[in-house]
């Protein structure tokens, strides 16, 4: 029997590493992404996300990589279609679904009769059926007759060596009872546990919630934890006990503020569909503007430490969480961007971003050395990467720790 074909549009941290799992689980893998950069390093056998090695790209034959348009003869051959394109949000907190727009209007000229299309970009209810689904019956093929659709939210944790994507539980859905029916087949190979829900809308917003959730409670702690500096209690001792709680209780960790693709961005998605019927979310919104008010008070934490004539910053860790290389959103830009303006002079360390763009200014990661140390006039940690060598930070004469890792040291 010949291996039936998938193929991945959108080859990041969420396409790359599913692409990745389909070609292991069997199915050979049609790759495609607009950045011809990344098609490039593909081919040359090299990975550019941390949770992928390059010997991992390189023993694996069965992805082929393709720029989206010199893709289309392989991506008519296939049975499947995943699509796992960014959904940002606009710089007025609007749903930007140009990336999920683009690679509709591609497979709708470029769709094959009984092809099973699911979208995993994190997005507001209703996109699959009232914005996408238009979209493809243009090719005049109907959907659960002619051709399958369905969503599935992502999961994928980047840097979580516990929870590798195909133990996570993978909640499906379809368009219609056909399109469901064809997706648990096809997922059913795929992962260990299918969890399928009643239409599109339902599996949209259990994506949704689950960020929304995280968003709420990291400003809680983010808050909480504020608070009880200004009264002089110990937050994290605080945490530590009260994580004890066998049931009913999940700690949540403070930090310098919400990062990522997914956390700052997917709320803002629902709040942006509230608005669009008349309604609105006090607590998402207040939650929202906690986690924007956090650069100020990181800032302002790094500057109570710090002498009129003392400039230097050394910031630990850009990326917006531990052992990742993805800044996007990540609180540092506006940090660094905010003390830069305010006349300080601002290096970091990071060993899992070479370089960052602060101010339209290319910043590269410094080494980690005894000299850097004592020369920052204080050391503002903002990630906690498992590679920094904390004894050595430890070393600073002043410190500003935002994620409390060095307790543990
Ligand atoms: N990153 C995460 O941890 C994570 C987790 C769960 C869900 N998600 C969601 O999954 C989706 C993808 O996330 P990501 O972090 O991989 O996004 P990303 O921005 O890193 O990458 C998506 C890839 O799609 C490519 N692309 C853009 N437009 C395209 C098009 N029209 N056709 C083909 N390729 C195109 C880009 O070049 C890029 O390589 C988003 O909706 C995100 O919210 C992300």
């Amino acid at each position: 029997m010949t291996a039936k074909k998938v193929a991945v549009l959108g080859l990041d941290y969420v396409g790359l590493p599913l692409a990745l799992l389909f070609a292991k689980k069997g199915f050979e893998v049609v790759g495609l992404d607009i950045d011809l950069h990344k098609i490039d390093l593909l081919k040359k056998g090299k990975s550019y996300i941390s949770d992928v090695s390059d010997e991992v790209i390189q023993n694996e034959s069965k992805l082929l990589p393709f720029e989206l348009y010199s893709g289309a003869s392989a991506f008519k051959q296939c049975d499947y279609v995943v699509v796992t394109v960014p959904t940002p949000i606009t710089k007025e907190h609007e749903p930007d679904l140009q990336a999920l727009i683009h690679a509709s209007e591609f497979l709708k000229s470029e769709i094959s009769k009984g092809q099973t299309i699911i979208y995993e970009s994190s997005t507001y209810p209703g996109t699959l059926e009232e914005v996408i689904l238009p979209i493809l019956e243009q090719s005049g093929l109907i959907a659960g007759a002619d051709f399958y659709l369905g969503y599935s939210p992502e999961r994928v944790d980047p840097a979580n060596d516990t929870y590798s994507i195909d133990k996570i539980p993978k909640v499906v859905s379809g368009h219609t009872g056909a399109c469901l029916q064809k997706i648990n087949e096809f997922y059913k190979e795929v992962f260990q546990e299918i969890v399928p829900v009643s239409s599109p809308k339902v599996a949209e917003m259990c994506k949704l919630f689950e960020n929304i959730q995280r968003l709420v409670n990291i400003s809680l702690v983010n808050e909480t934890n504020s608070l009880c500096e200004q009264l002089n209690i110990d937050f994290s001792e605080a945490l530590q006990a009260a994580a004890t709680k066998p049931f009913g209780f999940t700690p949540y960790y403070p930090g310098p503020g919400i990062g990522g693709h997914c956390i700052p961005v997917d709320p803002l998605y629902f709040v942006w569909k509230l608005k669009q019927n008349g309604l609105t979310s006090e607590l998402i919104e207040a939650a929202h503007q906690i986690n924007e008010q956090m650069t100020k008070k990181v800032v302002e934490r790094a500057k109570q430490r710090l002498a009129a004539n003392e400039k230097n910053i050394l910031i630990i860790g850009v990326a917006y969480k531990k052992d990742v290389n993805d800044v996007r959103e990540s609180p540092a830009i506006p940090i660094c961007e905010t003390l830069l303006d305010e006349g300080y002079e601002v290096n970091y360390y990071d060993p899992h971003v070479e370089s960052i763009l602060l101010k339209g200014r290319k910043f590269e990661s410094v080494e980690l050395t005894k000299e850097k140390i004592d020369v920052a006039d204080v050391v503002l940690i903002l990630t906690n990467h498992r590679k920094v060598d904390w004894k050595l930070v430890k070393e600073a004469k002043k410190i500003v720790d935002t994620r409390g890792v060095l307790n543990q040291y």
